[in-house]
């Protein structure tokens, strides 16, 4: 038997600690997570052209959107309009955090072209409600861009935990919205709310919104493999102070969040169960109690080599299933540079963080 078995070397796999050991440098570990971002964006940028080229005009039948919808629909719609508003900010403010990577970078500009054609998109679907004038329309518009959005954390590893969140958020958002506009809502209000184009529209934007949730999502599980105790840290942050974007900014937002909370849209018990827990456990946590309790042990034994730290950290990681996801998301960036012919000159291999 050659000593590359692959039953030995599986036997060997399984003997190696369950928690990292600390063997990469810092910078070894930032190469790493930066051409893992590269290869997750070429991949993405490939497959977005092909499945989600969708133009905000000539997608949707404007004249036949409904004009007739009731205050609580013209609430949600200015309201996603208003959110989206801010796009130039979500764009630039990151972008100068992270403009030194390659892949990280050049993704956020793809994801800015995306979530403004979602900008353009609502804002065809309150002009052509024709609930308020063109007049009024504009004269919000300026109103709505005369402040700035800014980041809630200044670094990339707190915002790649904070897109995670933010992304899974307006994905349910828009999924129930489609509820409504398919007239399938069970809350009497909606009874009348059917309109074709408007469940188009959530289901086209819930589409991007989750592929944007994946990226994010792989990407926030390649800080995780190798960053763990870290990344728990900077997870647990966003989620105690996690508030969704613009809403200082944007007037009257407490009645469109009273609006999307009593429309089953958006409120707290989807924010627990549909995103927090939702994303915890694609991300390999047990859930938020358990991100709390470990967090929470490990500040009661500090060690300076971070060992017990460490030790305390995982009682809530499921550490092996991140390390398959990542090493699932480094299968699919091989295939597609096999395909392109990059894995011939420069491949993005695979590294274990042991
Ligand atoms: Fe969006
Ligand atoms: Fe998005």
């Amino acid at each position: 038997m050659s000593s590359f078995d692959p039953e030995i070397i599986a036997e060997i796999d399984s003997q190696r600690p369950k928690v990292p050991v600390g063997m990469l440098s810092r910078e070894e570990k930032d190469r790493l997570i930066e051409r893992g971002f590269l290869g997750l964006y070429r991949w993405y940028v490939a497959k977005s052209q092909v499945q989600r080229n969708w133009n905000p005009d000539k997608d949707f039948d404007w004249r036949a959107f409904r004009k007739d919808h009731n205050p609580e629909v013209n609430t949600i719609l200015e309201g996603f309009f208003a959110v989206e508003q801010y796009v130039p900010d979500y764009v630039t403010k990151l972008l100068l955090v992270i403009r030194k990577s390659h892949g990280r970078s050049h993704f956020h500009i793809r994801w800015g072209s995306e979530e403004e054609r979602h900008a353009d998109l609502w804002y065809n679907a309150v002009l052509f409600s024709q609930y308020r004038s063109p007049e009024w329309l504009k004269e919000y518009m300026g109103q709505l861009r005369g402040q700035e959005w800014n980041l809630p954390w200044d670094d990339p590893m707190h915002m790649i935990f904070y897109t995670v969140f933010q992304e899974r958020a307006t994905q349910v958002n828009y999924l129930n919205t489609a509820v409504i506009a398919r007239g399938k809502s069970l809350n009497p209000t909606f009874a009348n709310s059917e309109d074709p184009v408007l469940a188009k529209m959530a289901s086209k934007i819930a589409a991007d919104e989750a592929a944007h949730y994946n990226f994010f999502l792989e990407g926030a599980r390649l800080y995780l493999y190798y960053y763990p105790a870290e990344a728990l840290e900077a997870m647990y942050d966003v989620i105690k102070h996690f508030s969704m974007p613009a809403g200082n900014l944007i007037p009257n937002y407490d009645h469109f969040a009273e609006v999307v909370y009593r429309a089953g849209v958006y409120g707290p018990r989807e924010h627990a169960k549909d995103v927090v827990q939702m994303a915890l456990s694609n991300l390999g946590v047990a859930g938020r109690k358990a991100l709390e309790a470990g967090i929470k042990r490990s500040r009661l034994v500090p060690d300076e080599n971070g060992n017990l730290r460490q030790t305390a950290i995982f009682d809530g990681l499921d550490f092996l299933t991140v390390q398959d996801k990542v090493k699932r998301l480094y299968k699919v960036i091989e295939t597609h540079e096999r395909e392109v012919g990059f894995w011939d000159v420069d491949p993005t291999e695979f590294v274990p963080n042991y």
